[in-house]
């Protein structure tokens, strides 16, 4: 069944609310139970998203069994796992191929049907195979599967061609139990891979971050449970401060790094959006007309693109024209037709978006394409006059927790609900 969100625009968003725990850190941490061997990770601040339950049936599937209630989860790794991960997991959520560097470091082998492209780009995970090739891991791909195995996975020096999230994730669990050292070169520096190794090392592994984007893993034996915490989701909150923005209200984001957010609030500035941070929260003051601004989406510490189509929204009603350059994914601008519906004035070419802000948006009927797409256009919809149904809002329900719950103690008028209506199926990201 579709569901689809119904937002009556042109209220102030006023009012505070708490970041979530970050997604894109729990699925890499939960994938890192399995190099525990019979024992317990106990995890805090875990969201609860539809992702989170795709890889808690996914580790199910592999053994382990999983309980989680009220941002708490607690993984019990049996002594034996199984190995082969079943396609209907795999192709629903990507992230689902992160188990596969800690099954091998693990089991010594790994099965994992492909995961296909999505809407934002092909998503190939050729610099995962590479690593754990020269790691010493042997990899075949037979009938769209991942067919890989190691008798014993040997460190050495990886050098990665591009600064992959998900690369420098599996390979760094890959290299825990390998033979030596294992040094990542050109590795991914975004604050969930910090959070991954912290908890890595407090299990009992040897990891270092050496200088930027130069990651050293000494090989141990064994790995022990241990309790810990994920971190604040830094796109969630800067997703709400936006919130703020776009419909010139106050917004308190609470339980913030204020360092993850540092690119957002450079940008804030440009805008001259007033903005102030306490130890642990920002808030956001009005601002009539937000400066036009221009950026380019990097890897950490650049611009992150899962705020790209957030802040496109915003700059939709800016004052002057905006330069947004995405050069992380091939085709993240699904949602510039979805925003130009509602009467913005956006121009594509190629990886640019020109972005020429306008008075006011007009309410539509709009569809989600991925996640943040789908929060773009909750921020336009919030923002428009009028009223917007933004269709496929179950890609929103992967990253955002509770989202009609915290935009309704804000002051939006938000509701969910079913919906015949269906549009194109796009895969899942
Ligand atoms: C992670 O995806 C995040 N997902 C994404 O967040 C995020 O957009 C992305 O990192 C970039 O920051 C999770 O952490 C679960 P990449 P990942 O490997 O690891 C290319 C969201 O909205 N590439 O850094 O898949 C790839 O095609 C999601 O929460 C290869 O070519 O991203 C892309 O163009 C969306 N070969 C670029 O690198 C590879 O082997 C960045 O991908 C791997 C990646």
């Amino acid at each position: 069944m579709n569901y689809m969100m119904k937002i009556k625009g042109g209220s102030t968003l006023n009012g505070t609310v708490k970041a979530q725990g970050a997604k894109n850190a729990a699925l890499p941490i939960m994938a890192a139970s399995l190099l525990i061997k019979g024992g317990t990770l106990k995890l805090n601040r875990v969201p609860g998203l539809k992702d989170i339950s795709t890889m808690a049936d996914l580790l199910r599937h592999l053994g382990v069994k999983i309980e989680f209630a009220k941002n708490a989860m607690s993984l019990q790794v049996p002594e034996d796992l199984g190995w082969e991960t079943p396609s209907d997991l795999v192709r629903k959520m990507r992230a689902s191929s992160l188990v596969l560097g800690p099954l091998l470091a693990r089991c010594g082998k790994a099965v994992l049907p492909l995961p296909g492209g999505c809407s934002i780009g092909s998503r190939p995970i050729d610099l995962h195979l590479k690593g754990l090739a020269r790691m010493g891991a042997e990899i075949e791909l037979i009938h769209g599967s991942v067919h890989a195995k190691a008798k014993g996975l040997r460190g050495g020096r990886i050098y990665l061609d591009f600064p992959s999230v998900g690369a420098t994730e599996n390979l760094l669990m890959a290299a825990v139990f390998a033979k030596g050292e294992t040094l990542l070169e050109n590795a991914a520096r975004e604050p969930e891979i910090g959070n991954l190794i912290d908890v890595l090392n407090s299990m009992g592994g040897k990891i270092s971050e050496k200088s930027s984007g130069e990651i050293l893993i000494e090989g141990v034996e064994e790995l022990h449970g241990v309790e810990s915490w994920i971190i604040p989701d830094r796109i969630e909150a800067s997703t709400y401060l936006l919130a703020g923005v776009i419909t010139k209200g106050t917004i308190t984001v609470e339980d913030v790094n204020i360092s993850h957010v540092d690119a957002l609030l450079a940008k804030l500035e440009e805008m001259a959006v007033p903005f102030s941070c306490r130890e642990r929260s920002v808030t956001v003051f009005p601002c009539e007309k937000p400066h036009a601004v221009s950026l380019k989406t990097l890897p950490f510490p650049g611009f992150p693109t899962d705020l790209q189509p957030q802040v496109m929204a915003a700059m939709t009603l800016a004052e002057g024209t905006s330069i947004i350059q995405e050069s992380v994914f091939e085709s993240r601008f699904r949602h510039v037709s979805e925003l130009n519906k509602m009467g913005s004035s956006i121009d594509v070419q190629g990886n640019t978006a020109i972005i020429k802000g306008v008075r006011e948006l007009v309410g539509a009927d709009v569809h989600a394409t991925d996640l943040r797409a789908g929060a773009a256009l909750i921020l336009a919809g919030l923002a428009a006059h009028d009223v917007t149904n933004v269709f496929n809002i179950g890609h929103v329900y992967r990253g955002y927790e509770d989202i009609q719950t915290k935009l309704q103690s804000l002051g939006g008028n938000v509701d969910i609900s079913q919906s015949e209506k269906t549009y194109p199926k796009v895969n899942d990201i």
